[in-house]
């Protein structure tokens, strides 16, 4: 049942605003958009090292190098969209316990603007915010984890202690605020919640592109080009259920298109059928970069139990399980994803090795590029 808190319905849209368009989700979306080629693009990014140089030549693209505390761009954005998409966040675990102010302000404080704004302009926002607004793990009636639904799963975060839940809290409030302005206002609005996309592009390796600690896949990553050991956080047995970015964007393509069934909704994207344990991702990434490139190791491929403490410090917490409920996106998109992971794991190994290889190990001869 729909649950649209307002009867807002537009035009398919034309114009396309995308906040974060350097990212990684961002840059897999301006490509889709653009190859859809109905769509005038605006690109707004602070860097946009990660849209390939191809796509910046097109005449639909607009580029704006420019960061959303820019009050004239965001008005812009508003002003000239048919759609904002807004996909900028900081999102990696890493820093939720660690800065955990700088979190906030980036997934909360920092999007309050812009979200008045398109109240006040009753402009469609699609706003990308995250599985982790479910927090822990839920348990279904036979003790087995329930899949996570949008419109009446609990949200079960830890104490405020536990500062890993400040990024959950943030973007919770942010999705409240979307949804009040929505139901009080007119705010014509999607509501989108990824749940663990992977693919080529994904976050950075520290020390090249990048400081700190990413999500899991460029640990991995850095851990199998660098010749150390990959870290098992407390072992490794708590599950994701990774989606390829290629059924993620095929989903936003839809929802673009979508203004009347997708607008007032909530909406989870992922793939359940590729729930796997860590440990299970981690080896299988090693089988794939042992097939594929193991002439750049110089050492076995080894697995190391870490804590949860000395990986992310005081403050960290886990959710075990997640896995998305996605019938009502099935529903309103006729979307189904179909990406196994033994289908896109090859292709993910291959683009971190051809863009990071040679900072890692210089130029090896006998790997083909
Ligand atoms: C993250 C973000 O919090 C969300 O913004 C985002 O929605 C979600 O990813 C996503 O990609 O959709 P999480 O799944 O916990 O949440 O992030 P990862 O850093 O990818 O960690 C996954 C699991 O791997 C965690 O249990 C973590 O402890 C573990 N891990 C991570 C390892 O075992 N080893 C590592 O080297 C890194």
């Amino acid at each position: 049942m729909t649950t649209a808190p307002n009867a807002a319905t537009v035009a398919p849209a034309a114009r396309i605003w995308v906040l974060g368009a350097g990212g990684f989700l961002g840059s897999h979306l301006v490509e889709a958009l653009l190859k859809q080629g109905r769509y005038r693009i605006t690109a707004v990014d602070t860097s946009f090292a990660k849209l390939p140089p191809r796509l910046q030549e097109q005449g639909r693209l607009t580029r704006v190098e420019a960061s959303i505390a820019d009050t004239g761009v965001l008005a812009a954005a508003v002003d000239e969209s048919d759609v904002v998409l807004s996909l900028t966040a900081l999102c990696n675990p890493a820093l939720y316990n660690t800065r955990p102010l700088a979190v906030i302000d980036a997934n909360y404080t920092h999007l309050v603007p812009l979200v008045e704004r398109c109240a006040a302009a009753r402009r469609w926002l699609v706003h990308f915010s995250t599985c982790e607004v479910y927090g822990r793990s839920l348990r279904g009636p036979a003790g087995l984890t329930a899949p996570m639904r949008e419109d009446d799963s609990p949200l079960v975060l830890g104490s405020v202690a536990q500062q890993r839940w400040t990024y959950a809290s943030a973007k919770q409030l942010l999705e409240r605020l979307i949804w009040a302005y929505g139901a009080e206002q007119g705010l014509p609005f999607t509501i989108v919640r990824p749940f663990n996309v992977i693919g080529p592009r994904m976050d950075f390796i520290d020390g090249i592109d990048g400081v700190g600690t990413p999500r899991v896949l460029a640990c991995f990553m850095a851990a199998l080009l660098g010749d150390e050991p990959l870290c098992l956080v407390d072992g490794g047995e708590q599950r994701r259920a990774f989606i390829a970015v290629q059924d993620f964007t095929e989903a936003i393509l839809r929802l673009v298109a979508r203004p009347r069934r997708c607008q007032g909704e909530i909406i989870n994207l992922g793939h359940p059928g590729n729930d796997v344990s860590i440990a299970e991702l981690a080896a299988r990434m090693a089988e794939v970069f042992q097939e594929r490139h193991a002439a750049r190791r110089a050492t076995r491929i080894a697995f190391e139990r870490v804590s949860a403490v000395d990986f992310y410090g005081v403050g960290y917490d886990d959710t075990n399980r997640r896995i998305p409920d996605i019938g009502k996106a099935r529903r309103l998109l006729d979307w189904e994803p179909t990406t196994s992971l033994a289908q896109m794991l090859p292709t993910i190994v291959d683009d971190y090795v051809a863009r990071y290889g040679e900072a890692f190990r210089g130029v090896d001869p006998r790997e083909p590029r």
